[in-house]
This record gives structure tokens, C-alpha cells and sequence, in this order.
């Protein structure tokens, strides 16, 4: 048995909440959420026992992407309130013991941030060179980058004959860190959020920052692999540790905050340099090897196009990163968020198991090392929707999509549109179900998107009143996690690695063992315990369905989306 030489951090033994504003709770009936009407919410976030509140983007902003295109990054969206609504945020949740982390989006503005409108203005405007402006060649894109959200990275601009660079939508103009001047204006503005008492930021596609010298075309060989349009030249970029190493030591490294970075594209090793305690830039990061695992390598759809999954393939992927990061990085565990469908929806059985595979998935979470993300919602199992016709649908990258591959390239549009209930971010933004009052008690007006009509089932009055409910559960596990230290700090072991059904770990802290148990399946598979996991105690700490404590745990005949977790000494 091994103990773990690593740090204590407050980060690592946190549980954070990840609030999508705009679907949040709404307190003045616009049928858009608000900052206010997160405040009426902090006391049931208290109840759930979580330490940390990641809040997506809440400052001004025209919302083509809905606030990660900003138009100002130290003021607030008039939908969701004032400045002083946040200071009064901040300080209830202060209050209450909670902390709260900013969404720090500084990969691009939106086209309508000050410093783009001088931008595009002329070639000798002061602001020019804060984006990446470049001529066209032969008439066309300066070179052959992909947008992530559907067509070419770059657009024309009238003014000055010239294109800008948008690795995202056209709204949202890329900023050119290689600038010192913009680096000075974000490091200026993350350190007046700092100042004003936030506790942390999680920083947007933070590994795009840097882009390769003279933006070369990329060379595709596989014209389906979208990394090859462009990701090998702007993903983990030539300058990006020299960018985020001056942003640590300009700013971060004056505060006692945490830090999560959302780093599509990396690898164990990236993570590793990324987050190591002795010359890492963040204390965390957002890996997305495991969201892949449903989608077709090489398609062209790209995460369109829905394969499905096995648990063999996800062990393998989540065991490497616990593996590979323990004792030298840190990561988050995370199964939902704003960009992903509900995971009750897509690991688990949204109907006939619901509860029980809500469950389940959160035990198998949470059990691992990293700090845990619940996306609102995830805690009273809300799940995916499936509107009837693309005209329900709001989220910027799906209507390209449509547009597109329907419209442009005329692909079936109903196979369309179930990848879109499938897959789509609009999953996510449907809004909190409170209660099974109309529209789900998100708003007293019309909500900008429509309510998940399971509402009446599956709501927060509802989860508050049956001791059974997911909420319930949850809040047991943010629980364990303060009293086990080895849930936080245990190494981690895969059981079964060829079991199709049954996942299941163990962890190991000094002299003790965690055990955890979990069935993917709605089937009964048996589970035998290996015969080098030996111990002469044992404690059951938290379970889904009713088990004897006293039950040998030899041999195990598991119920449907069955999870358990033992402490063994
Ligand atoms: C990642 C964010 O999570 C997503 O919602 C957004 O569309 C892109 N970055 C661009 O900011």
C-alpha cells in the first residue's frame, strides 16, 4: 500500500456545480435566466453540499454563442442583471461558504467587443493587430482551417479587403495573443475580477491560444479527420506555455484561487505539463477523450455521427488518465456540461432505469481521483430532449450544422436530426426543472428554450421530498468525499478490464482499499471479487439499491445498473 506524497489542495477535495445562467432559474419572467434568480437558488445548492460554483459566461455580450462571444468582459449581460447583482452573488455565496469561479473566455472577443469594431476599421487602426488579420490567396481563405462549428475558419471583411480568423463562429473573432498589448488588457481584467473577490477561473479552450507562425495550410490526408484542418497548428501552440506562464506569474500565482482549463485535443502527457504542482500552468484541466468514445473516428460528421459505445473502450480511456496522472497532475471528472447531452441519456437508461442508472454513474464519478463537476440538473437526473423539427432548436453550432450538411449538402435530415437529440448542446440548455408548475418553474414568461416536457417527473420539488431520489444520492456522495480522504488522495486499480458489463475499481490509501462496483447494463452480471483484493473488514458506504451488509462480496449476482462502493480494510 502506497501514501501519496502530493499536496493537500482545497480544489482537490471540493465538489464544484456548473451553472448555465441563461437556463438557471429566471426572476423577472424575460423567460431567460438571470443572476438574481441564481441568488433565490444558492440555499439549494447549499442543501446539496457543493464547495464551488463555475458560472458559464455572464458578461455583456450579443449571445450568438450565448455569452462565449463577449462584448465586454468587466460588465454584465442585461438579460442576466447588473454589476451590483453580481457583487450581491458573490457575497451570498461567500456567505455561505461557497466560492465561486468565473468563465475566463479569451481565446476571441465577439465582432462586437470595442476592440474588434476598431479592428476592422482600417489596417492602421491601433486595435488592428489585437486579431489575426491576413490578405486572401487567389481569391480565396488564406489558408484551408476548419471552423469548429462548421465551415471555413476565416471571413471576408468589406472594410479592408482582408480576412479575419474565427476558429469558432463568425461572431467570434480570434484574438492575437502574440500581441503583448492584448496580453496586458486580459491579464489586466482577470486581475480586476480577482480583485473584486472571485476564487478562480475556468478558462475556455485555453490550449488554442497560440497558432503556428505564418498559419500554414494544413496538409489533410484524411480530409474527414478534423484535426488535420488545422487543430496540428493551433492546438497546444508553439507560445502557449510562454502565454499561460506569464499569465500565472502576472496574475494567478498572487492568489489562493483555482484554475480549470478546457483543453480539447490533449494527451496524458499535455495534462501532465499543464498541471503539475511544480511548473504547471492550472490546477486542472477538462480532457475530452472520454465524450469521443460514442463518435465515429474519421467521419464526416465528425461527433455527429454516433457509434455505439463500449465499456471496455471507456476503461481503458479513464483508467490511463487516473493512472497516468496520479502523483504527477490533476484532473476534474466530469460526465456533463453545457456542450455535452445529458449522461443519464447517454451511459445510462433514461426510461426504464432511470433513477437507478443516474445513480450509478455518479458513484462510478465520483469515486475517482480528480475533482468532481455536477452540471445543473445532472442531480435530479434530467435527461436528453428530442424536439420535432430544427426550428425548436437555438445553440449556433447545431444550426450550422443544419445549414451545413442539410441545407448545403443535402444529407438525410432525419438522420439529421437524431444525432441532434443524441448529441446536440441544446440537451444541455433546456431549463432547470424546479418544480411540475408550467414551464417547469423556470420562468413565469416564455422561455427562450423550450422546458424538457418530463418535467412533471423529473423536477427539484420532487427529487427535494423522496429520500430516495438521485438528489439524495448525490448529496451522500459530496458527503463521502469530506469524510474519506481516500476518495480524494487513493491510488486507482481497474478489476475485470475485459467485463463488458460490470466496472469496477479499487482505490488504496495507506491501509485502506475502496471498492467500487459498478453494472452498465440492465442485465444481472455476476461479479467475482479478484483474489489479490484480500482485507478482514469491511464497511458498504453507499449504495443504489437495498444490499445485506453483511453479504459476502465473493460473489455477487448485480441488479441492473447496480452500484456499490465498499471501504476495506
Ligand atoms: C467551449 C465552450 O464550452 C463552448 O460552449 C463554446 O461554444 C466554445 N468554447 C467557444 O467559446
Amino acid at each position: 500500500m502506497e501514501s501519496i506524497p502530493k499536496t493537500k489542495q482545497w480544489w482537490k477535495e471540493a465538489v464544484v456545480y456548473q451553472i448555465y445562467p441563461r437556463s438557471f432559474k429566471d426572476s423577472n419572467g424575460d423567460g431567460i435566466g438571470d443572476l438574481r434568480g441564481i441568488i433565490e437558488k444558492l440555499d439549494y445548492l447549499q442543501e446539496l453540499g457543493v464547495d464551488v460554483v463555475w458560472l458559464s459566461p455572464v458578461y455583456k455580450s450579443p449571445n450568438d454563442d450565448n455569452g462565449y462571444d463577449i462584448s465586454d468582459y468587466q460588465d454584465i449581460m442585461d438579460e442576466f442583471g447588473t454589476l451590483a447583482d453580481w457583487d450581491e452573488l458573490l457575497h451570498e455565496m461567500h456567505a455561505r461558504g461557497m466560492k465561486l469561479v468565473m468563465d475566463l473566455v479569451v481565446n476571441h472577443t465577439s465582432d462586437e467587443h470595442h476592440w474588434f469594431i476598431e479592428s476592422r476599421k482600417s489596417k492602421d487602426n491601433p486595435y488592428r493587430d489585437y486579431y489575426i488579420w491576413r490578405p486572401g490567396k487567389d481569391g480565396k481563405e488564406p489558408n484551408n482551417w476548419q471552423s469548429f462549428f462548421s465551415g471555413s475558419a476565416w471571413q471576408y471583411d468589406e472594410a479592408t479587403g482582408e480576412y479575419y480568423l474565427h476558429l469558432f463562429s463568425k461572431k467570434q473573432p480570434d484574438l492575437n495573443w502574440e500581441n503583448e498589448k492584448v496580453r496586458e488588457e486580459i491579464f489586466n481584467m482577470m486581475t480586476w475580477w480577482l480583485d473584486r473577490g472571485i476564487d478562480g477561473f475556468r478558462m475556455d479552450v485555453i490550449n488554442l491560444l497560440s497558432k503556428v507562425e505564418g498559419l500554414p495550410d494544413a496538409p489533410v490526408t484524411n480530409p474527414n479527420d478534423r484535426y488535420q484542418w488545422g487543430g496540428q497548428y493551433f492546438v497546444n501552440g508553439p507560445k502557449l506555455m510562454d502565454y499561460l506562464r506569464e499569465m500565472k506569474e502576472k496574475v494567478l500565482s498572487k492568489y489562493d484561487i483555482m484554475t480549470v482549463g478546457e483543453t480539447p485535443m490533449v494527451t496524458t502527457d499535455d495534462a501532465i505539463r499543464f498541471t503539475n504542482e511544480q511548473d504547471g500552468v492550472m490546477n486542472m484541466l477538462f480532457q475530452f477523450e472520454h465524450m469521443d468514445v460514442d463518435s465515429k473516428p474519421g467521419s464526416p460528421l465528425g461527433k455527429w455521427d454516433i457509434q455505439p459505445w463500449k465499456l471496455t473502450d471507456l476503461k481503458k480511456i479513464m483508467s490511463k488518465w487516473q493512472v497516468e496522472l496520479h502523483g504527477k497532475g490533476w484532473n476534474s471528472l466530469y460526465l456533463e456540461n453545457h456542450d455535452q447531452p445529458r449522461s443519464v441519456s447517454r451511459f445510462g437508461d433514461d426510461k426504464t432505469y432511470h433513477v437507478e442508472s443516474a445513480k450509478m454513474l455518479a458513484t462510478w464519478l465520483h469515486m475517482m481521483q480528480g475533482t468532481p463537476y455536477i452540471y445543473q440538473g445532472q442531480e435530479i437526473g434530467m435527461t436528453n430532449v428530442s424536439f420535432p423539427s430544427i426550428e425548436y432548436y437555438r445553440d449556433v453550432e447545431t444550426i450550422n450544422l443544419w445549414n451545413d450538411v442539410v441545407v448545403n449538402k443535402g444529407y438525410d435530415p432525419d438522420k439529421i436530426l437524431k444525432a441532434i437529440h443524441y448529441r446536440g448542446r441544446d440537451n444541455a440548455r433546456t431549463p432547470m426543472q424546479w418544480d411540475a408548475t408550467e414551464h417547469a418553474g423556470f420562468t413565469t414568461g416564455t422561455p427562450w428554450i423550450n422546458v424538457n416536457p418530463n418535467y412533471r417527473d423529473i423536477n427539484v420539488e420532487q427529487a427535494l421530498k423522496d429520500e430516495n431520489s438521485v438528489f439524495h444520492y448525490y448529496k451522500k456522495l459530496i458527503r463521502l468525499r469530506k469524510e474519506h480522504p481516500i476518495i480524494v488522495y487513493g491510488s486507482y486499480e481497474l478489476l475485470l478490464e475485459d467485463d463488458e458489463q460490470i466496472y469496477a475499481y479499487v482505490r488504496k490509501f495507506n491501509d485502506e482499499q475502496l471498492l467500487v462496483i459498478t453494472n452498465f447494463s440492465s442485465e444481472q452480471p455476476t461479479f467475482t471479487l479478484p483474489s489479490h483484493i484480500t482485507f478482514t473488514e469491511k464497511q458498504l458506504l453507499i449504495s443504489n439499491y437495498t444490499v445485506d451488509e453483511n453479504e459476502s462480496i465473493d460473489t455477487i449476482v448485480l441488479k441492473p445498473y447496480e452500484a456499490r462502493v465498499y471501504k476495506l480494510k
